[in-house]
């Protein structure tokens, strides 16, 4: 019995792997291009106009889709992070009084929902039209430690106006957490090879953040910007600060933060901005979520080779997530992550593309 039942797990796991990566292209009037794989829910490139007009590929990634499968890069390039984007820590979370224990592979934390969270994992393509791409997820009991059989989807809408909107939703049927988040790596130089993003003008709508132990882990605290290098309130470039002589940043490796930001959940407030003084090209993120964490590519060092064989060097990406704060489950004092049968788990996330 034990032998036919490891058989059937087996094949059941070849048959999974057989599964070939699919790509989906989007595009609005406008000309912008996004390109999707149902592997990880990953944006593999995102195309938009420069201030010449010149289409520019805007994101980090790889041109064979199976560079994305972690024996090959261990990378979060572009993906559809679940269930729980960002860290909990010890990997533990405790919901109803029932413990569960999470992959710790991140400084003996859980990052971006374990060691084989969705970004390695296959969506379904249920809804393909010109301009919409909506992948959905069955993510089982047990997936990476976490309760409850869960049906996840990321809808992503190419409008006229150049904005990628996407929509995240989630239902259960056991009581679990849920913080889904795009993890692409941004620079809008459109050409990562030549420039990194430490010149990119960045504005957060935020005046406090939470500061990090030197494992990243969330410490509880909120604290404000004003008077440090985590002040974004108004743009500043990016290399400014950044190697400033502040523990936090230190803590960080450089900017690997969440702020929490002053848009109190409304989504027509811009969240963010990044600006390319090369492209000209600026990003502006919108969001209904209480936070955002902005990671610099501190742990890019020239080892990954992406699209067109481009060597991805230290800081050429901003990475910029919307989310609940970090570690939530184990901060209940923190909007909450829980999600319960019945309920409903949404997220709107809206990367919007301009020139200047
Ligand atoms: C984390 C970084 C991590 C990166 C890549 C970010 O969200 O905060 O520490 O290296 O994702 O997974």
């Amino acid at each position: 019995m034990k032998k036919l039942i490891f058989a059937v797990l087996v094949l059941a796991l070849a048959a999974c792997r057989s599964r070939e990566p699919e790509l989906y292209t989007i595009h609005n009037a406008s000309g912008m291009e996004a390109s999707i794989t149902n592997y990880g829910g990953r944006i593999v490139s995102l195309l938009v106009p420069d201030r010449e007009g010149r289409m520019r590929d805007v994101v980090l990634g790889f041109d064979d889709l199976k560079d994305y499968y972690p024996e090959r890069n261990e990378t979060d390039f572009g993906a559809s992070i679940g269930r729980y984007a960002n860290r909990i820590k010890d990997g533990l979370i405790s919901i109803d009084g029932k413990q569960y224990q999470l992959p710790r592979n991140n400084y003996g934390h859980c990052l971006h929902g374990g060691t084989r969270g969705w970004q390695y994992q296959f969506y379904k393509a249920v809804e393909v039209s010109a301009n919409r791409l909506k992948l959905e997820r069955v993510s089982p009991d047990g997936d990476q430690g976490f309760p409850g059989n869960v049906t996840a989807s990321v809808t992503f809408t190419l409008t006229d106006d150049n904005r990628l909107d996407i929509r995240y939703e989630a239902v259960t049927d056991a009581p679990t957490v849920i913080n889904m988040t795009n993890h692409s790596y941004f620079n809008l130089s459109g050409d990562p090879g030549s420039h990194d993003i430490l010149n990119d003008e960045l504005y957060i709508n935020a005046s406090r953040f939470t500061p990090v132990d030197d494992t990243f882990m969330t410490t509880g605290e909120i604290w404000p910007v004003e008077g440090t290098p985590m002040d974004f309130r108004v743009p500043k470039a990016i290399g400014k600060d950044i190697d400033a002589d502040y523990e936090q940043l230190r803590n960080g490796h450089g900017y690997d933060h969440n702020w929490v930001l002053d848009t109190a959940g409304d989504d027509s407030v811009v969240a963010a901005s990044l600006y390319s003084p090369v492209s000209g090209i600026e990003l502006k993120v919108y969001t209904d979520e209480p936070g955002i964490q902005v990671y610099c590519g501190n742990f890019l060092d020239g080892t990954v080779t992406g699209k067109g064989g481009v060597v991805y060097g230290h800081r050429t990406a901003v990475c910029l997530e919307t989310q609940k704060f970090p570690d939530t489950p184990n901060k209940p004092e923190w909007p909450s992550a829980l999600l319960r049968p019945g309920e409903t788990y949404t997220s709107h996330c809206v990367f919007e593309f301009g020139t200047r």
